[in-house]
C-alpha cells in the first residue's frame, strides 16, 4: 500500500518538515506542533531537520530555507482562506490530497462544521497511526476518506455524509501538480457539482513549462540531493487544463495571485529571484456566486 516513505507520498513529509521549522521561527508565519512527530516517525525522514537550527546553511539552505519558507507562507495564506470560508458561511471542509495537513485539530473552527480528509490509504494510516500515539484530538467533526484523487472520489465523499446542498470550502494545496489534466478536470467538475452557492475553493498550480535553467535550479537540486525527492519526476508533465477558465465558464468568480502578493502583504516569506523555481507558482481564489470573499 503506498504510503509516505516513497513517491508523491514523500512530498506530505517534505511539506510536514517545512511546517515544523517554521513553526520554530522567530517570526513564523504558521504554526503546527504536530508536524514534527510525522517527521520524526517515519523511517526515510527520521533524520530530516524540524527546528531551525537543524538547517544546514538556514535560510541560504534552498530546500528548508527558501521553499519551506514557499510551504510556511502557503500554509498561512490556506489557514486564512479557510478559516474565512467558514465565517462566510461554508459549513464542510474538503481538504483534498490532505496529506498530513493538521487544520482539523490546530485551527479555531465554528461549532458544526465537519472537515472532510482525501488521500490514499497508506498516506492517512500513517498519520492516524501518529496522532492515535499522540492521543491527539480534533477540533472538529474530522471524516477521513481513503481514495485515489484519480479515480470516482465523489461517491466516497457522499458516502460519508457530505451534503452537495450546503456551501463547502474546498483546498487543493500542493496536490494538482501531481494528477494528470484529466484528473484535474474532472476534480475541477466534480467540486462545480457538489458545490452550493456560496463554496470556496483554493488551489495550487505552475503556469506553463519551466525553462531548463529553472529546472537545474537549486530548488529542485537540493530537494534531490537533501532528502532525495525528485519533485520534476513527480509533477506530471502533460499540459495543464485551464481549471481557471473552466471554473470561470461554470459561473465561479477567481483571484488569481503570486506567493510573492502575500510575501509583501505578511512582510516576510520568499521573493522573486533569478531562474525561480517559484515564479511560476499561482494560488487561485474562487467562489461560487453567494459569498464574498
Ligand atoms: C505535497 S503533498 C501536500 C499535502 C497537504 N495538502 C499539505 O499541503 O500538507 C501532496 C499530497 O497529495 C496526495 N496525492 C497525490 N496524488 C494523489 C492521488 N492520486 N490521490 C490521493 N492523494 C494524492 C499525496 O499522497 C500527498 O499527501
Amino acid at each position: 500500500m503506498p504510503g509516505v516513505e516513497s513517491g508523491v507520498g514523500l512530498t506530505a513529509l517534505m511539506v510536514a518538515a517545512a511546517r515544523a521549522i517554521e513553526t520554530y521561527r522567530p517570526d513564523a508565519l504558521a504554526g503546527d506542533a504536530y508536524a514534527e512527530h510525522f517527521v520524526r516517525a517515519a523511517e526515510v525522514s527520521a533524520a530530516w531537520p524540524v527546528r531551525p537550527a537543524e538547517v544546514p546553511d538556514g535560510d541560504a539552505n534552498p530546500l528548508w530555507g527558501r521553499l519551506g519558507r514557499y510551504f510556511g507562507l502557503r500554509t498561512r495564506v490556506l489557514d486564512d482562506f479557510l478559516i474565512r470560508s467558514v465565517h462566510a458561511g461554508a459549513r464542510q471542509v474538503v481538504l483534498l490530497g490532505a496529506g498530513l495537513d493538521t487544520r482539523a485539530f490546530r485551527l479555531d473552527w465554528p461549532p458544526g462544521l465537519v472537515v472532510y480528509e482525501i488521500d490514499r490509504e497508506g498516506v492517512l494510516a500513517f498519520k492516524h497511526r501518529v496522532l492515535d500515539d499522540l492521543a491527539a484530538a480534533p477540533a472538529v467533526t474530522r471524516r477521513p476518506i481513503a481514495a485515489d484523487l484519480r479515480e470516482d472520489w465523489a461517491r466516497s465523499l457522499l458516502n460519508t455524509g457530505f451534503d452537495p446542498a450546503v456551501p463547502t470550502s474546498w483546498l487543493a494545496e500542493g496536490l494538482l501538480l501531481y494528477l494528470p489534466p484529466a484528473a484535474e478536470r474532472c476534480l475541477i467538475d466534480t467540486v462545480n457539482r457538489l458545490s452550493a452557492e456560496g463554496s470556496t475553493l483554493a488551489f495550487e498550480v505552475k503556469l506553463g513549462v519551466e525553462s531548463p535553467e529553472v529546472r537545474t535550479g537549486p530548488v529542485y537540486l537540493a530537494t534531490r540531493q537533501q532528502i532525495g525527492i525528485d519533485l520534476l519526476a513527480l509533477f506530471d508533465r502533460e499540459p495543464r487544463p485551464d481549471s481557471v477558465g473552466h471554473l470561470r465558464e461554470s459561473g465561479w468568480s477567481t483571484a488569481t495571485r503570486t506567493p510573492f502578493d502575500f510575501t509583501r502583504h505578511h512582510g516576510r516569506g520568499p521573493l522573486p529571484e533569478p531562474n525561480d523555481a517559484l515564479a511560476s507558482n499561482r494560488w487561485v481564489f474562487a467562489n461560487k456566486p453567494g459569498m464574498h470573499l
